[in-house]
């Protein structure tokens, strides 16, 4: 088949800030989205799966600074360093087929053309802007729009902003975007729309600011230096410039574009069902097919994040639970559009209940029985009985279905659901059936068999339909079911394995926690956690400087001084003015800004390092000769202090 003959699946998550690391909020998302990748290629679907991360803006500029490195080395180290964003997608087996970066060239290059489009079919206009700036959110908001005087995002302090900037003819698309939202299935869920249009729309859509001349850390205006795009026009391009679009570095925008659904939090819904839908009206491109808006993941009741202290770590929680189990929670406890409640209980609960008990149960016991009974292989001979068979084979057969019909709505808590319905059912069979006793009679082996079997045609059933949220338990499964077929094909059918199946036995897939001893546990490294993050942070190592010459440095008189006197300059608040004994018989004045750090008399006396031949300079309209040595990092400073056993006087070599 040729590739445009081929169903295609285009599937994106909201692309990252890597301001900090990421925290199970995010993983939520691109859990979610990766299940449904992997569903539709299970399903003979060609999926593109992109996730990536948005580096640009005042946010990651400011943090850069406060790190001391710069914005690119501060995104580099969150995205590709050591348990960053990549590495946090590899742990996670998220199965993304592309990955792009904000900051990549072929990006850049791309935005700067779409920008210059909009500007010149004239829905990008230049003016002026006044209004209120939230930089944690990268938002402009009119007073009108704001909370209580706050950003209606995240609620925190906004500041007065105007300069001179360019503007995207947002309200020529009111109406428009507003029958997209109405009349079609373009945002879900529906609940959404309704914020959307009462809260947004119907007020009167304002022209958007897409440029800033505050900050230089963005995809330069290239016809207007100074100006650096709108973050969020350069982020949501993304989508189109991953696949190609005006750029060489990929070629798949035909083939996958428009997106079948872009997964986004509820926050940014605004972004991508309005403001993204405009944008790409006014560039005259198809509009992606479905806005997806997810709840979010509370923490005591409030969005996790960093600067409330309350993030989750998916690291801890992968690495003590499993990947698949984490992954597993996620998708199997909260509905995927409301906003959920995390807790350490609900996942070790949910890890027991489902996991260990009814999953990992289920297909121990299955597999024991087979070892036990048959020594690992069924026999041919198997006897039905409709009656008591029945119940189990039809809800096993009917399951594919169900599973799909929630799938495609993106109910994937419905859609574990439905798969656990059966695996109880198939637990209750074992209950009703009695393996044990009809092992006892020779005569009811047939039976017996049959029974094995049709526990086992469920195991497969229902693992390979895990697949897409535990990747890695399927494959175990299949591996103690002798790997049988289990595509899509293969599933709403009861009787696929081969009468005669040899099974493997295994490990435990889940083993049971308790739950008392982990919460402890869990308590202790929180507690632990805490106290790290309160202790006092080491302050960055200040950047190296360019080589000297040795001639150069050995032209620096550093001398050995006694300090006589020391006190503080009048009016000055920095100042501390030294007569020290330099061992030429003359005291030598100098003047030192460092009054924050020490109180004169506890100097008198002290050995200290100057340097001797600088030239003479006027502080406070009184004359410093030289300069003390100090040792500084950070916010801390500490005078060099010589042994006093060392003469005045002498010289540092
Ligand atoms: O918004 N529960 O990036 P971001 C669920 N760069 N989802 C959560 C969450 C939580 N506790 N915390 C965060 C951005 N998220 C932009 C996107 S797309 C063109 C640009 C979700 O790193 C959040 O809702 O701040 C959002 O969808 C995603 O993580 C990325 O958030």
């Amino acid at each position: 088949m040729c590739d445009k003959c081929k169903n295609t699946f285009y599937i994106t998550t909201p692309i990252y800030y890597p301001s900090d690391k990421l925290h199970i909020g995010h993983t939520y998302c691109t859990v979610a989205a990766d299940t449904m990748a992997r569903y539709k290629r299970m399903r003979g679907y060609d999926v593109m799966f992109l996730t990536g991360t948005d580096e640009h803006g005042q946010k990651i500029e400011n943090k850069a600074k406060e790190a001391g490195v710069s914005p690119k080395e501060f995104v580099d180290n969150i995205v590709t360093g050591q348990g960053g964003v990549l590495d946090l997608w590899k742990l996670m087996n998220i199965s993304n087929d592309r990955f792009i970066r904000t900051t990549d060239d072929y990006h850049v290059a791309a935005v700067q053309k779409i920008f210059k489009k909009m500007y010149e079919n004239g829905d990008i206009y230049k003016g002026s802007y006044k209004g209120k700036y939230c930089t944690p959110c990268e938002s402009f908001w009119t007073e009108s729009q704001l909370k209580d005087g706050k950003c209606p995002d995240c609620g925190r302090e906004v500041t007065d902003a105007e300069e001179e900037a360019y503007f995207f003819r947002l309200s020529k698309y009111a109406k428009p975007v507003r029958e997209l939202l109405t009349t079609t299935d373009f945002l879900e869920p529906k609940s959404r729309v309704n914020e959307m249009v009462n809260n947004f729309i119907d007020p009167g859509l304002e022209d958007l600011c897409v440029s800033r001349t505050s900050f230089t850390w963005g995809v330069p205006v290239d016809f207007d230096p100074g100006h650096v795009v709108y973050v969020w026009v350069d982020a949501l391009f993304n989508y189109t410039t991953a696949l190609g679009f005006l750029n060489d570095a990929h070629d798949d925008y035909e083939k996958f574009w428009p997106a079948d659904v872009h997964f986004v939090g509820k926050e940014i819904v605004r972004f991508h069902s309005i403001i993204w839908p405009a944008m790409l009206m006014s560039m005259g491109m198809p509009l992606p097919k479905k806005v997806y808006g997810h709840g979010w993941l509370l923490l005591d009741g409030g969005k996790m994040s960093k600067s409330k202290g309350n993030v989750v770590d998916p690291y801890l929680l992968a690495e003590r639970y499993g990947v698949d189990a984490l992954r597993f929670f996620l998708m199997r406890t909260f509905p995927f559009g409301s906003d959920g409640n995390f807790s350490n209980e609900l996942l070790i609960s949910c890890i027991n209940t489902d996991l260990a008990n009814d999953l990992g149960n289920l297909v121990s016991r299955t597999v024991a029985m087979v070892h036990k009974y048959f020594g690992g292989t069924l026999p041919e001979a198997q006897e039905a009985d409709e009656a008591l068979d029945q119940p189990l084979l039809e809800l096993a057969s009917g399951l594919r279905d169900k599973y799909e019909a929630q799938m495609e709505a993106y109910q994937f808590q419905n859609a574990l659901a439905e798969v656990f319905k059966v695996i109880s059912r198939a637990n209750k069979y074992i209950d009703e059936n009695a393996p044990w006793v009809l092992a006892k009679d020779e005569s009811k082996k047939p039976r017996l068999a049959r029974v094995l079997y049709n526990l086992l045609e469920t195991v497969r059933i229902c693992g390979a339909l895990l697949e897409p949220v535990m990747p890695s338990t399927t494959e175990k499964i299949m591996a103690r079911l002798g790997n049988p077929a289990h595509g899509w094909d293969t599933l709403s059918t009861f009787g696929v394995l081969p009468a005669a199946v040899t099974v493997t036995t295994g490990d435990a897939l889940f083993p049971r926690i308790d739950m008392a001893k982990e919460l402890e546990a869990l308590e202790a490294i929180h507690q632990e956690a805490l106290k790290a993050a309160q202790a006092p942070k080491e302050d960055p190592l200040p950047e190296p400087l360019p080589p000297v010459d040795f001639d150069t440095f050995s032209k620096v008189e550093m001398t050995v001084v006694k300090v006589i006197s020391c006190e503080k300059v009048k009016k000055s608040e920095k100042l501390l003015k030294f007569q020290l004994d330099d061992g030429t018989g003359t005291p030598r004045q100098i003047l030192s800004g460092i009054a924050k750090y020490y109180e004169p008399e506890a100097l008198l006396g002290k050995t200290l390092v100057a340097v001797t031949n600088l030239p003479p300079r006027k502080m406070m309209g009184q004359e410093s000769r030289g300069m003390l040595l100090s040792a500084e990092r950070g916010e801390t400073l500490h005078l060099v202090m010589l042994d006093d056993a060392v003469p005045a006087g002498a010289r540092l070599v």
